[in-house]
């Protein structure tokens, strides 16, 4: 059933609780990457030119004790935040009490802040985490209305997404939620077809509900990177130092049954002795492993082959990257995926988020896909087709 948007409801001069997630990277107290900031700016600067007085929150890594919450307070957040927005964003370093309290009732339509970091109720009794009843029924009560925008914690239940919206009158998804929800929803339910599913990133443990979601909904699953090496061990391959989950080499056998005619896997690796960027490289065939070696990469005949089998798609998921990106000299197969993407036209291309998302985008190809995904695990459960809660708590249409 479809969920409420902005379009449904009326802001002017509500309080609108808006959940984003700006759980962004960090490096020294500095921000790595502001996509997931940038890509909720549409919903607040719509909820402000609205006039509504908006009270944005999140959460910022995992706290289990008092001593996680050092480095991970949302002060630099907000900062970055009212920058984007070039306008003041109060920030207010509670999660509760009465200078928050306050903090709300002062704004005027018009008006934004922030408060600190949601998951520092976890810190004495995870509160958040654990949907504690009281704790959404609190946040609730700061506002009229409930927009949640954080499409990267979608897969979690916690008070400050789930817990809020059981708590309030009306609740509606912002526009990052919906377009997520719209082009990764679309591409699984409603695919254009053919409709090829790449797949790659180190562990087959990590995709194993994405595989099957793939090999059932797919016309053909073009696998690569890190995970390559444990279905190419499953078929009886030498692969060298590559790495590999010994422990799942049975279930690698099983989905490569599964996935008879519609699986693909590399040819051919770009091999070394090292995990270096500067070790010496040899491109091999699959069958040509020596026992020092490890793969990094797929090589120049797969990035062909993947080129022909992705030509006359119409629809296309990827997640996960095909080679160790991050390392320039073994950035090649996912560079050219991401080539072979862009150029297709009339087909939607959709890319997870998480480690095919920062590929994509330091590579240079951020504005050339249909849609990149803000949510990591959120992404990949979606894709699985399970449902989410941070969806499934919002009013109806
Ligand atoms: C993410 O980065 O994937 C989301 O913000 C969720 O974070 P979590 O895995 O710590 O719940």
């Amino acid at each position: 059933m479809p969920v409420k948007t902005l379009k449904d409801i009326d802001v002017k001069n509500k309080t609108v609780l808006v959940r984003v997630d700006f759980n962004v990277p960090m490096e020294n107290g500095e921000i790595t990457d502001d996509n997931r900031i940038v890509q909720a700016l549409p919903t607040l600067q719509k909820l402000l030119d609205d006039g509504a007085k908006v009270v944005c929150f999140s959460h910022l890594g995992r706290i289990k004790t008092r001593e996680d919450k050092k480095g991970k307070s949302l002060d630099v957040v907000a900062r970055r935040l009212g920058e984007a927005l070039n306008r003041e964003v109060v920030f207010v370093p509670h999660t509760r009490g009465q200078a928050l309290e306050q903090a709300v009732e002062a704004l005027r339509p018009g008006e934004i802040m922030m408060f600190e970091n949601t998951r520092f109720e976890d810190a004495d009794g995870r509160k958040e985490s654990k949907n504690d009843p009281e704790l959404g029924k609190y946040w609730a009560s700061l506002g009229d209305i409930f927009v949640n925008d954080a499409f990267g914690t979608a897969h979690r239940a916690h008070a400050s997404n789930v817990g809020i919206a059981a708590h309030i009158e009306e609740s509606a998804a912002g526009y990052l939620l919906e377009r997520e929800i719209k082009h990764i929803g679309d591409a699984i339910e409603h695919p254009k077809r053919p409709f090829v599913a790449i797949l790659g990133g180190i562990k087959v443990s990590d995709k194993i509900g994405v595989i099957r979601s793939f090999l059932q909904r797919a016309d053909k699953v073009l696998i690569g990177g890190g995970m390559s090496y444990t279905f190419m061990k499953a078929q009886g391959f030498e692969i060298g130092e590559s790495v590999v989950e010994d422990d799942k080499i049975d279930l690698a056998r099983t989905l490569l049954a599964e996935g008879e005619g519609k699986l693909h896997l590399p040819e051919d690796f770009k091999l070394t002795k090292e995990f270096s960027n500067d070790a010496p490289i040899r491109i091999a065939a699959r069958d040509d492993f020596r026992r020092d070696e490890m793969g990094l990469d797929i090589g120049p005949k797969t990035l062909a082959r993947y080129g022909e089998l992705l030509s006359d798609a119409k629809t296309v998921v990827w997640n996960g990257p095909v080679g160790v990106f991050e390392m320039p000299n073994f950035a090649q197969g996912t560079e050219g995926i991401c080539k072979a993407l862009a150029a297709l036209e009339d087909a939607t291309t959709v890319i997870g988020g998480g480690d095919s998302a920062a590929a994509a985008i330091s590579l240079g190809y951020a504005d050339q896909f249909t849609h990149i995904s803000t949510g990591g695990g959120a992404s990949l459960e979606f894709m699985e087709g399970k449902p989410l809660p941070g969806i499934g708590c919002l009013d109806t249409l």
